[in-house]
């Protein structure tokens, strides 16, 4: 059997699966900020995995706690039924989350916790008498995870085009990504607060008693890093509140410290109805997601009969023993080391280092907030997406993994990265755009 043929069999998830198969990146093993591939090369993650392994790699603690609990408790039904640990988990996230969200419903990915969230919105007005409010408003360039509620109010042409009508009754307001007046930004961009009134356009469109809730990423990620203008969220917020309209973020990959504080509505002062959180939850150890409420929204589904079921949904392992153990371990290995904060405190060393790279060649925009960096690049000329793979490539024979989406170079390294990573880091990218076509 060829090597090929050998690798066959895994139809991979967004992958170039042919190219791939020819010349496969392959990852063995995993400590720290390091990954090694099988032959031993030191990789430096630049990327925490896929935005989840925030406290870094094989992390002692969060190790025993998942070994000591697949010996304890491999399984608990999770419908009518609970364990310890899956309490515990909800009380520490809401210890953590903004003030207002202490009510946790486990899922299993950030996929699933979109889905729970929008469905969320939808029954929460019908259970205040409002059951028209159906509509569902998304953003241009959101990510929402691959389900067909996230594909539906997300805003990635690819990821929508090939998969029919979608859900009926979903909009979206304008993307905030505007180059002219914020390339090369700091943190916030000045401009762009306004952007937010294009949810009054839908509203004067469709009118506010159809539209059941906006869902964004306070800072959208997989589209490029695209960080929110200054008082842009507040003014969401704002027409949110003026309409009875729920706010939703997602903060899959905002969440758990990558912007400098617990959750990106920390950091921006604004607090939504709903968070979605997954990947760092659990340091990416087990799979598991969650949806915070706020208080009001779950106490609406509090009022029929006791003995009835108040939301019809959940899943077979909606908080599995196993992702509470890795969650929990997770909770303490932050809480330890400080690491959901560690990000305002490196932002200084790791922005200046970042916008290092302006000017060198195909360079057009730098962003960055907290631990995060997209390093926007002009396309080659007929061939999009081509000149930000052979950085991602060059970078990874130089032993550093980056991530592209788009002709973007995206960055978010472990929150346990050190000031020689970043220079690394920066430098294999330096090197790679320097000898770039
Ligand atoms: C904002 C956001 N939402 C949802 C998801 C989907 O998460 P998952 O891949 O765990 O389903 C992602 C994944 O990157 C994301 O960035």
């Amino acid at each position: 059997m060829s090597h090929a043929a050998e690798l066959d069999a895994y139809w991979m998830p967004f992958t170039a699966n042919r190219q791939f198969k020819q010349a496969p990146r392959l990852i063995a093993k995993a400590a720290g900020m390091h990954f090694w591939t099988p032959e031993g090369r030191e990789i430096l993650d630049g990327i925490a995995g896929l935005w989840c392994v925030n406290a870094g790699h094989a992390r002692p603690r969060i190790v025993q706690a998942i070994q000591a609990q697949a010996a304890e408790l491999d399984f608990a039904p999770p419908f009518n039924m609970g364990h310890p640990l899956a309490f515990t988990l909800a009380d520490r996230l809401a210890q953590i989350a903004p003030a207002g969200l202490d009510r946790v419903f486990f899922t299993n990915s950030g996929s699933e916790s979109v889905e729970t969230a929008l469905k969320m919105a939808l029954a929460y007005h019908r259970l205040r008498g409002e059951g028209q409010r159906t509509r569902l408003i998304g953003r241009e360039c959101g990510y929402h995870g691959v389900n067909f509620g996230g594909i539906s109010v997300g805003g990635m042409v690819a990821n929508r085009k090939m998969f029919g009508s979608l859900l009926a009754g979903v909009d979206h307001i304008r993307h905030t990504h505007d180059p002219e007046r914020n390339a090369y930004s700091r943190g916030q961009p000045a401009h762009g607060a306004e952007l937010a009134e294009d949810l009054e356009r839908l509203i004067a469109l469709h009118d506010a008693s159809t539209i059941a809730a906006v869902i964004v990423e306070p800072v959208a990620g997989s589209t490029g890093v695209l960080i929110p203008p200054l008082g842009y969220l507040q003014r969401l917020r704002e027409i949110c509140n003026r309409h009875g309209i729920l706010l939703i973020f997602d903060e899959v990959i905002s969440g758990f410290g990558r912007t400098g504080a617990p959750f990106a509505a920390q950091r921006f002062g604004v607090t939504p109805d709903l968070m979605t959180v997954a990947k760092g939850l659990t340091n990416g150890c087990v799979p598991m997601g969650a949806v915070l409420a706020s208080r009001a929204l779950h106490d609406t589904f509090m009022t029929g009969p006791e003995h009835a079921i108040e939301f019809f949904h959940g899943y077979t392992y909606s908080g599995h023993p196993l992702a509470c153990a890795a969650a929990l371990g997770t909770l303490d290995t932050y809480a330890e080391e400080g690491l959901l904060t560690r990000g305002a405190a490196l932002e200084p060393v790791w922005t200046e280092a970042l916008h290092s790279l302006r000017g060198l060649p195909h360079v057009i925009d730098i962003r960055t907030i907290g631990l995060v960096a997209g390093i926007e690049l002009a396309p080659r000329p007929g061939e999009p997406t081509r000149r930000a793979f052979d950085a991602f490539m060059d970078c990874w024979q130089q032993g550093v993994l980056v991530r592209t989406t788009g002709d973007t170079i995206a960055l978010s390294p472990p929150l346990i990265i050190e000031e020689r990573h970043i220079a690394q880091l920066v430098e294999a990218i330096g090197t790679a755009l320097r000898r770039l076509a």
